[in-house]
């Protein structure tokens, strides 16, 4: 576990930077923690990192390929594969593997396909090894974060300007989510860590970590910020004081910490896309997550390498879970800065980079195309059709964005 009083000293630090950047949205605080963090940790724990990694991954390789099938349930799969097009031969990068329905909708679709595999989390890497022995030669599996992807992109060989397509599924998987030792679920008991890497990295903070070493506004921060929490102020006073007494160290306990800050009819109170009630403690639980494994700025990184290595033409496929993935897809679809303030609305922008494309046109008498790097494949986002959601209610918010580089 990460060493108390360092951590507090790097949260308190990027939180004052975090706050005057501006740029909370992206994840910059979080992306400078893990960076620092790391840099901290690793001449200190290199051989301990690895002797985890390979012990997570001969427990990983015990998963036998029936069970891989049911582990998570793919979403959209038609739509996905109808967007990526794939054709004989072709050259793809599923950035998340997870447990392969989308890779393997995207192989069995024409022959001869050469499928890169990455996940950040070991058990998916098992599983893509496992799968590769089904498609010799087809499958390439790689252990790695979106961040990591370019290096280990060209360590296997593969050159930028070179894919024909990349899909980004993003969030957890099932198999995540299910797993109480995983400590993502708070309907199952289990410590409080929701790292995707899983035991990779021994001394990157858990949820339990956040929790208890943060100070209440910093907690209120990240709830605002990732949960898009209303009651962030009330849920962090809950968790300091709650903390007091016991450490946090179980995904329940603090799913009953957050409760207990409100009375008992509001705790299902709220409501999902479906109708169906859900526990007050959800969002709570997302920001969390994706505070613990920058999320936002992995998918920023993860979406600038699939530009770099697709060919033009090449096609990217994004699916999206919360609001805050898909604010960051749709940006950097239409090439929008992501600092940009979210009071000028994505829509005015788009106004306003084809306004400006049109008075070039008509001052130099020719068309200037405006900065976009990408065409999009749908104007609209793609949602699921209801027989979709019926079928697998984990996706029922999905949101699915198609563009082909230019
Ligand atoms: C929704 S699941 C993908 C499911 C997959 N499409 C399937 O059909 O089984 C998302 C996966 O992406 C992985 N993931 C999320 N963020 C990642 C990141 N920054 N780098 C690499 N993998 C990531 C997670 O570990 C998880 O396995």
């Amino acid at each position: 576990m990460l060493r108390y009083p360092y951590f507090c000293r790097i949260f308190r630090e990027y939180f004052s930077c975090w706050l005057k950047s501006g740029i909370h949205n992206l994840g910059v605080w979080p992306k400078k923690i893990h960076t620092t963090a790391e840099r901290y940790n690793e001449n200190e724990t290199q051989e301990q990192t690895d002797l985890t990694g390979d012990q997570e991954l001969q427990r990983s390789q015990d998963i036998d390929s029936e069970a891989m099938a049911k582990l998570h349930i793919p979403v959209m799969v038609d739509e996905v594969v109808h967007c990526l097009a794939p054709e004989k031969g072709q050259v793809f990068l599923d950035m998340t593997f997870g447990s392969g329905g989308h890779t393997r909708a995207i192989l069995q679709k024409e022959s001869d396909i050469i499928l890169y595999a990455l996940d950040r989390d070991p058990t998916a890497y098992a599983i893509a090894e496992q799968l590769s022995e089904l498609y010799p030669k087809q499958i390439r599996a790689m252990l790695g974060q979106f961040s990591q992807a370019e290096d280990l992109l060209m360590k296997a060989g593969v050159q930028p300007g070179t894919l024909n397509g990349v899909l980004l599924d993003l969030g957890c998987s099932s198999m995540q989510l299910d797993a109480p030792e995983r400590g993502f679920s708070l309907r199952k008991d289990g410590p409080l860590d929701m790292r995707m890497d899983g035991g990779r990295y021994p001394d990157m903070p858990t949820a339990a970590d956040v929790v208890n070493a943060l100070d209440q506004q910093a907690l209120a921060s990240i709830l605002r910020a990732y949960g898009e929490e209303k009651h962030a102020k009330k849920i962090a006073s809950a968790i300091v004081q709650a903390r007091s007494i016991y450490p946090i160290t179980r995904t329940q306990q603090l799913a009953s910490i957050v409760a207990g800050a409100f009375p008992p009819s509001a705790i299902y109170a709220r409501k999902d896309l479906l109708q169906r009630s859900t526990h007050i403690a959800t969002k709570t639980f997302q920001a969390l997550r994706i505070f613990v494994n920058n999320e936002l700025n992995e998918l920023h990184m993860g979406l600038k390498t699939a530009q770099k290595f697709l060919k033009p033409g090449g096609r990217l496929v994004a699916l999206s879970f919360h609001s805050l993935e898909d604010r960051i897809v749709k940006r950097f679809l239409l090439g929008i800065s992501m600092t940009e303030k979210f009071n000028l609305s994505v829509r005015q922008k788009v106004i306003q980079t084809s306004q400006l494309s049109s008075y070039h046109a008509n001052k130099e008498g020719s068309s200037v195309r405006p900065l976009l790097m990408w065409e999009l494949i749908h104007k609209k986002v793609l949602t699921p059709e209801d027989w979709d959601v019926q079928n697998n209610p984990r996706g029922r918010s999905a949101k699915l964005r198609a563009a082909m580089k230019l």
